[in-house]
């Protein structure tokens, strides 16, 4: 009832190209770019926010689909701006907000999908009762806030339990997923993958998004 995905971080790239590396990211056969937001707050880091995404909407023209992956503290505050900015999907940790319901409901009216977080330390007990109501459900198998981490392998019961109550539902898993991670992933249930550093520091990333989208689909 799913299909599999690759979704390129670009969090990794030299952060002064990011357009033509969205682009480059789309010739090598991604399926949709995952882009990080960090506000210094609910992260310890920063990168960017709606402007930035306006002007990538206009380097990619507008067909490939923007996951915002919000690692932000008041992620209500920029569902109308990354709307009007070209977003596509609104990926919000549950960490971040008292009211999920509500803000599920505001990014609806957006016309955004609606995407939810879960940090390692954050159950998927504590997702399920949002799970009919979203798009996706994105299990964190990194502590969010940087690149190149090592992969938590204990995330994903978290994913495997979310695919048997819930056949149809987006998964996606991110930090750490490359080739040497996937097949655990894929075993688990999970069918949007993003990957950074494993794709953009690849001297072949058309092959390393090829060998994660097969290792899914198997
Ligand atoms: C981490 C970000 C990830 C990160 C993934 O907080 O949410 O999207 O860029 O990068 P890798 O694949 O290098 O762990
Ligand atoms: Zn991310």
């Amino acid at each position: 009832a799913y299909s599999a995905k690759i979704g390129p971080s670009i969090l990794s790239s030299d952060l002064s190209c990011l357009g033509s590396e969205c682009v480059r990211m789309m010739e090598c056969g991604a399926d949709y770019l995952h882009l990080d937001v960090m506000d210094g707050h609910f992260v310890p880091n920063i990168t960017f926010g709606h402007p930035m995404v306006e002007c990538l909407r206009k380097s990619v023209g507008q067909d490939p689909f923007f996951d915002m992956h919000m690692m932000v503290s008041r992620p209500e505050q920029w569902v109308k701006p990354m709307a009007a900015a070209g977003a596509s999907q609104y990926t919000f940790h549950l960490e971040s907000t008292t009211n999920p319901g509500n803000l599920i409901k505001e990014i609806r009216e957006s016309r955004m999908k609606v995407g939810l977080a879960i940090k390692p330390g954050t159950t998927v007990e504590e997702l399920a009762p949002w799970a009919n109501q979203i798009d996706m459900a994105l299990v964190m198998t990194v502590e969010p806030g940087f690149g190149g981490q090592k992969f938590m392998d204990d995330m994903m019961s978290k994913v495997s339990w979310l695919r048997s109550q819930f056949p149809s539902l987006d998964i996606e898993v991110d930090g750490g997923v490359g080739p040497d991670t996937i097949h655990k992933c894929a075993e688990a249930g999970a069918n949007m993958i993003v990957s950074g550093s494993a794709v953009i520091g690849s001297d072949d990333p058309r092959s390393v998004i090829a060998l994660l989208r097969t290792a899914v689909a198997e």
